[in-house]
């Protein structure tokens, strides 16, 4: 096995929120992580002898019944342990001496935590106050014969924990989190001055880890991919055609609700430049015959994802017999798509998507990485700026942005001030660092004077927002100067419309599209 891989982490899942969130930024220390089940075999464990282990939170209480553990022989193996939320309590229930109980007193959202030791070296060059976030309702009651405590809260008297001698280490606080001042150097001490680990992994090593992994997962099948001119499915299928080549064909459903100029370019990067397979259906009249007349916003949804799947079932069915599907399923969409039991919002993670009954086994190679680390990767791929680039944009497309019925005239109409919004954004210089931003088409007219002329026209709603994964967003703090350049060259350009208006709300209580 590569050196490079050969010095990680091993994180130990025990159904937390935060565990690949744990991974990405040991992964952004340039080291490399894996993520497993807490029921990870003691002696796969020690046939892996990774370089250090961290246990994550979880949703338990080490009180209950059946509540996930770990071999505690792990602790005794020689290797670093970091133990987060529950993986500290967990630590501290097992070893000799040490008690988790409920505490009188939850402790969750912002803390101050009071570093009481000395150079320890998990908070080296760390402030002796910081914030943290905190997020449990157990605590040690009982601390460890062989551990002391390092640091306190106002209500937790435990909140770190150490063994320095067989380096084992406990936080009850997420330094993964944002919120968590300073988190990400916590984190990195724990690699650099505990595990003593060098930072030699790259996206590169990624890249080609993923190679082999597919080429195992594949062996000599043939694979398909519905390719949405997405980033996501994008990467995947770029990444997946470096690793069996030709044995992949990619299907492109134009369903006619793409923003402008994205199904031609698609088809020249895919088609032409990087010369993969590439059957394109144009399914454009299908798609607006079947939304004639439909207004509901999720009927419209349900719709689309219908006749996209029948028709890419059509069009693999035309092809030689497949064994494998890839899916550009990335670590937000597993989240959100209910692996978590959120509830549904709206019911957009199957729309575009396939369902999970066509018989196909799925190659997933970027299932995970979060978006920024997508984009690294169609990089290093060679991918072409345009694509790597593209803001997210949803499955159904300018349908759900179009409120009400969905026309000819409509699509052509948002399709062009969609148009001058990326132009607009991309010339101030802010395409990248705002999350999407796009033109919505309401389903109404107001009134309004050109020349010295009377017009009733539509207007179109900007809508500009920063995120970091989509689950909450903010309306982009946008210059004047931008909005107003939009604004004339909307209400100029676009015939029809004469009105744009801003749309100023986060999410929540909004949503990021309109419908
Ligand atoms: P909302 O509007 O729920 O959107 O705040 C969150 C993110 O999901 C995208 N989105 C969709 N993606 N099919 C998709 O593939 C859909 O039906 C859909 N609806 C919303 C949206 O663009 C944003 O990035």
């Amino acid at each position: 096995m590569d050196k490079k891989q050969k010095e990680k982490i091993l994180i130990l899942d025990f159904g937390g929120q935060y565990s690949q969130l744990i991974a990405r930024r040991v992964r952004e220390c340039n080291i490399y992580s894996v993520v497993k089940p807490y029921d990870y075999s003691l002696d796969k464990i020690k046939k892996m002898n990774p370089e250090g282990i961290i246990l994550s939170g979880g949703p338990e209480s080490v009180e209950g019944n059946n509540v996930p553990v770990v071999d505690k022989q792990i602790f005794y193996l020689g290797i670093p342990v970091l133990g987060i939320c529950y993986g500290m309590q967990l630590m501290a229930d097992l070893m000799p001496g040490g008690k988790v109980r409920k505490a009188h007193q939850g402790e969750y959202g912002k803390a101050r935590l009071t570093i009481q030791s000395e150079d320890i070296p998990l908070f080296s060059g760390i402030e002796k106050e910081i914030q943290v976030w905190m997020s449990h309702g157990d605590h040690i009651k009982e601390v460890p014969a062989d551990f002391a405590v390092a640091g306190r809260t106002d209500i937790t008297e435990a909140a770190v924990i150490y063994n320095r001698e067989q380096k084992l280490y406990g936080v009850q606080f997420h330094p993964e989190v944002k919120h968590t001042q300073q988190g990400q150097k916590i984190l990195s001490n724990f690699l650099f001055e505990v595990c003593k680990i060098k930072p030699e992994w790259t996206m590169e090593d990624f890249v080609e880890q993923q190679l082999s992994e597919i080429r195992d997962q594949v062996g000599n099948e043939k694979i398909i991919c519905g390719l949405s001119g997405g980033v996501d499915s994008s990467v995947a299928s770029a990444l997946v055609h470096k690793a069996v080549g030709d044995q992949l064909t990619c299907i492109f459903v134009d369903h006619g609700l793409l923003r402008k100029g994205e199904a031609s370019q698609v088809r020249k990067a895919f088609g032409q430049q990087f010369n993969i397979p590439l059957v394109y259906v144009d399914a454009r009249d299908r798609f607006l015959d079947k939304l004639q007349g439909i207004t509901a916003p999720e009927k419209k949804r349900k719709i689309i994802g219908n006749e996209f799947i029948r028709v890419f079932e059509e069009e693999a069915g035309k092809l030689e017999k497949t064994k494998f599907l890839v899916q550009g399923t990335i670590y937000s969409d597993v989240i959100e798509s209910g692996e978590n039991d959120a509830d549904t919002i709206k019911s957009h993670h199957n729309v575009g998507g396939l369902p999970d009954d066509m018989q196909f086994e799925l190659v997933e190679p970027l299932r995970m990485l979060f978006k920024d680390e997508v984009r690294q990767i169609g990089e290093v791929l060679g991918l072409p700026e345009d694509i790597v680039w593209r803001q997210p944009f949803p499955g159904p497309g300018l349908a759900i942005r179009i409120i009400g019925e969905v026309t000819p005239e409509k699509l052509a109409l948002l399709r062009e001030a969609d148009a001058v919004v990326q132009e607009e954004i991309k010339k101030a210089d802010l395409y990248r660092d705002i999350w999407q931003s796009f033109a919505v088409l309401p389903d109404l007219r107001s009134v309004g004077v050109m020349g010295d002329e009377r017009t009733y026209g539509y207007p179109v709603i900007l809508r500009v927002v920063t995120s970091d994964d989509a689950m909450t967003a903010d309306w982009a703090r946008l210059p004047y100067e931008v909005l107003e350049s939009i604004s004339c060259r909307v209400v100029n350009e676009v015939s029809q419309v004469n009105r744009v208006v801003y749309d100023i709300t986060s999410k929540p209580p909004a949503t990021i599209e309109w419908e």
